[in-house]
C-alpha cells in the first residue's frame, strides 16, 4: 500500500498513527465495550506496554506498505485521537480489511460511519480495489450496522475467536459496485 494518507471528512481528521499516540490509546482502548468484540489476539487484561507495542507493529506495518492505520481526530475536539481505523489488502485467505474501534465516550454520533465511509472511498477510488471483506461478532450490533449501511451483503457465518469468547462471526463483501450504487441513489 502507499503511505498512509491524511483523510478528511465533515466532523474528523484521520491521520497516519504515531508513536507519540501510544499513551492515548493506552487510556482510551482497554474498555471491556471497546476490546469484547475485538480478535482474542489482543491480550486482556491489556499490559501496561500494550499500546507501545502495538503502535511500533503498526509503523512496521506502515513501513513496509502492509497496512493503513489511521489515529480519529475530531475538529470539534479533543485535539487527539478518539479511536482508530485500519485498513489492508485482500491476502485471499482471512476474509477481514478493515478494523475499528472508539472510545465509547464518543458512540452513538455517527462518527464511525463517517470513518468507514472515508476509508471505503479511499480504499476504491484511490486505491482501485473491487471490494472488500469485513467481519464482526454477531452480537456486535453497531458494527454489523455500518457494513449494512455501506452496502455490504453477508456472505458466509462462522465461529471467531474474540477477547469476549468463542461466538458467531459473520462475514460480508462489500463490493464496489454496491457502494457506489448505493451512494448514487441516496
Ligand atoms: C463499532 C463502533 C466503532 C461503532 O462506532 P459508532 O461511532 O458508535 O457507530 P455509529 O454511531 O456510526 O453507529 C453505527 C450504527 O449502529 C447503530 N447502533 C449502535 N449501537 C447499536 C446497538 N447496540 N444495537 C443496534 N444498533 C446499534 C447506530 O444506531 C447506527 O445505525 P443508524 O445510523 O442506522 O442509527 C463502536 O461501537 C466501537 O468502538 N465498538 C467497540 C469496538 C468494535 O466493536 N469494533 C468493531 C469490531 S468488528
Amino acid at each position: 500500500m502507499p503511505p498512509t494518507p491524511v483523510l478528511e471528512t465533515p466532523r474528523l481528521v484521520l491521520r497516519p498513527v504515531r508513536s507519540k499516540d501510544a499513551p492515548l490509546i493506552q487510556r482510551r482502548f482497554p474498555r471491556w465495550e471497546v476490546v469484547q468484540w475485538l480478535n482474542a489476539n489482543i491480550p486482556w487484561p491489556y499490559p501496561a506496554d500494550g499500546a507501545a507495542t502495538y503502535v511500533a507493529a503498526c509503523l512496521e506495518a506502515m513501513a513496509r506498505g502492509q497496512k493503513a492505520h489511521w489515529a480519529i481526530i475530531p475538529k470539534s475536539g479533543p485535539a487527539d485521537l478518539i479511536g482508530r481505523i485500519d485498513l489492508w489488502p485482500d491476502d485471499g485467505v482471512s476474509r477481514d480489511q478493515r478494523g475499528f474501534w472508539l472510545d465509547p465516550e464518543f458512540h452513538g454520533k455517527g462518527l464511525m460511519t463517517e470513518a468507514a465511509e472515508r476509508v471505503t472511498r479511499y480504499a476504491f477510488c484511490d486505491l482501485g480495489w473491487p471490494h472488500l471483506w469485513l467481519s464482526n461478532a454477531q452480537d456486535n450490533h453497531a458494527s454489523r450496522r455500518i457494513k449494512e449501511k455501506q452496502g455490504a451483503r453477508l456472505v458466509d457465518l462462522m465461529i471467531g475467536e474474540y477477547v469476549g469468547g468463542r461466538g458467531p462471526q459473520m462475514v460480508w463483501l462489500l463490493r464496489r459496485e454496491d457502494w457506489l450504487a448505493r451512494e448514487t441513489n441516496a
